[in-house]
């Protein structure tokens, strides 16, 4: 059995409460860090560990820490981005809900090495329930002088606050989260400047996926190499699939980075429901390329699945069987981002729309010759003309699927 790093403990009645996690070793990696490590030591293990973000970019935590200027004269921030709006992604709930305290643990560390006192956890709106636990934990941590001022009486002073989004796909971009953040509408802003230099109310600010901060105090307590030897070398760690759709276990399922795709589903997920076939497979959230049943036996990292045309994103497993329509899934890819997008840029929000508007019509029987063309035509006029990744995201998987099951959906256009 695999020794996993996130959910090992998911089974333990109330494991989400400061003394049930104390008893497990809670807030050892906290007490180690902040009593016997120096930040730089700190930031050298998160670097020699290969933490890649798990919010989609996969770029290393480590780096992106480093990037931080430590002379400026203003506040640092950390945001740690719960929007999980990406359809598809749940993992980040399960951690929150079953293990808020090795969040808290990971934020701790994560503003030690970097010189912040202030943390915000961005949680998309939906998730009430989820919010109101991880406030309940933050007070815990409070009350044991986890968080508040002069941490375990070593001078360090951290505040944490949960902020609500209000449902809006975009606010998961870093710099939309940014904007609503401090109040306004999400709309991402232009980089560079970054937010390592200029985030959150113009001051430096790391931003970070929960599942990426929550592997902190792991790397802390059992080092890098080991983090290293439970993924790959060159992207540490275990990573949460979140496995949906027609397979007979939906569900998170914690495995080494790198694990295969065919096995996640025919070993962990328990195969096909009711046996069906398997059509696709879209192995990172919405925003990924489809892969065609040929193409799953595959190892879900990020550098495999860029090398297969697709991406890990959210590492959010959608599985497709035969009995589903590709133009179905089509309609709901397209309406989901002609929904979605912030409508700043021309391409994006026009594009968009009209893809949405020429999908709906080949749905209803109105589709004409020329309209699998005009969706890959308009796809690819977005692709890369826009201010914020959600216009690459949107036309990555709709020209998967235009291209990959192009015959099934011109068929629809001869019925
Ligand atoms: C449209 C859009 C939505 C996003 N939604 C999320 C999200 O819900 N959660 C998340 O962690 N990252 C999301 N991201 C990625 C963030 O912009 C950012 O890269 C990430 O939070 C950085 O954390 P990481 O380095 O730990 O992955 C989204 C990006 C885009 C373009
Ligand atoms: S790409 Fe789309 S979502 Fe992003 S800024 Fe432009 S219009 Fe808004």
């Amino acid at each position: 059995m695999e020794e996993k790093v996130l959910t090992q403990h998911f089974e333990k009645k109330n494991f989400y409460k400061v003394d049930v996690y104390l008893k497990e070793g809670g807030y050892k990696a906290v007490e180690k860090a902040l009593k016997e490590m120096k930040p730089e030591e700190i930031l050298e293990e998160a670097k020699k560990a290969n933490l890649r973000g798990r919010g989609g970019a996969g770029f290393p935590a480590g780096v992106k820490w480093g990037f931080v200027p430590q002379d400026v004269d203003k506040p640092k921030y950390l945001c740690v981005n719960a929007d999980e709006g990406e359809p598809g992604t749940f993992k980040d709930r399960y951690i929150m809900s079953h293990n808020p305290h090795m969040l808290i643990e990971g934020i701790i560390i994560t503003s030690f090495c970097v010189g912040i006192h202030t943390a915000f956890i961005y949680i998309r709106g939906e998730y009430e329930a989820v919010a109101l636990r991880l406030e309940e934990a933050i007070s815990e941590a409070y009350k044991k002088g986890f968080l508040g001022k002069d941490i375990l009486n070593t001078g360090f002073d951290l505040d944490v606050y949960v902020h609500r989004g209000a449902g809006a796909y975009i606010c998961g971009e870093e710099t939309g989260l940014l904007e609503s953040l401090e109040g306004k509408r999400g709309h991402p802003r232009l980089k560079p400047p970054f937010p390592a230099s200029v985030g959150l109310f113009q001051c430096p600010t790391v931003i970070n996926n929960v599942e990426t901060i929550a592997n902190v105090p792991q790397i802390i307590l059992k080092g890098a190499e080991w983090f290293c030897q439970k993924g790959l070398p060159k992207d540490g760690g275990t990573r949460i699939f979140g496995v949906s759709g027609m397979v007979e276990k939906p569900g998170i399922y914690e495995l080494p980075m790198g694990s295969n795709l065919k096995d996640i589903i025919f070993k962990q997920a328990g195969g096909m429901k009711k046996g069906k076939k398997l059509k696709a497979v879209i192995p990172g959230g919405l925003s990924a390329p489809v892969l065609k049943e040929d193409e799953i036996d595959i190892k879900m990292d990020f550098d495999s699945l860029v090398e297969a045309n697709s991406m890990l994103g959210s590492a959010a497993i959608v599985v497709i069987d035969e009995d589903t329509s590709m133009l179905d899934v089509l309609k709901v890819v397209a309406k989901f981002y002609s929904h979605e997008s912030c409508g700043q840029c021309t391409p994006c929000r026009i594009g968009t729309s009209w893809i949405n508007k020429i999908v709906k019509r080949i749905d209803e029987g109105l589709g004409k010759k020329e309209d699998i063309d005009n969706i890959i035509r308009l796809a690819s006029n977005i692709m890369g003309k826009t201010l914020c990744p959600l216009g690459d995201a949107a036309a990555l998987p709709i020209l998967s699927i235009a291209q990959k099951f192009r015959r099934e959906i011109e068929s629809h256009l001869a019925n």
